[in-house]
């Protein structure tokens, strides 16, 4: 089980005194995935007008444009809400990025109440992210928030 609240910690000490926002988002894509056991894939898509492109992560090679509404990524981004997939190959639209995914979350990630992109993590174990999980991600989220854009 993860320690959320440790996790969240190491991100503050990691960005803190750190305004460059590409390298915020690349150390919070690589704590995420060395963090979290059974993921495959952590990273982050930025908002675009209606688009999100493919920013810092860790994991293989994945597409480069989602758009709103589209896939998962696009579903979260359109919503402003974290959605939760236990399994990929059931939620219609789903883009695959790495054959080995079979569940997946995406956070929004917001900047005064806009969209500044999302923060999606895969895993190979279907049903992988539990609510204990989307409250921890969430939380998550608002700490790089903070650390992004100022409390
Ligand atoms: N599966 C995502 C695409 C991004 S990859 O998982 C890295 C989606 O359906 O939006």
């Amino acid at each position: 089980m993860t320690d959320y609240g440790v996790l969240c910690a190491q991100l503050t000490a990691l960005t803190e005194g750190v305004e460059n926002r590409v390298t915020n988002l690349a150390n919070a894509a690589a704590l995420l995935y060395f963090s979290l056991p059974d993921v495959n894939w952590a990273g982050f898509y930025l908002a675009n007008g209606e688009t999100l492109e493919l920013g810092p992560f860790a994991g293989k090679p994945a597409c480069v444009k989602i758009p709103f509404g589209k896939g998962v990524c696009g579903t979260a981004a359109a919503s402003g809400k974290t959605v939760t997939v236990p399994d990929v190959h059931l939620f219609p639209g789903h883009i695959a990025c790495d054959a080995a995914s079979n569940s997946e979350i995406v956070v929004p990630l917001l900047c005064g109440g806009a969209l500044f992109g999302v923060m999606d993590i895969d895993s190979p174990l279907t049903g992988r992210f539990t609510e204990e999980d989307r409250a921890g991600l969430e939380a998550f989220a608002h700490t790089l928030e903070t650390a992004l854009f100022g409390a």
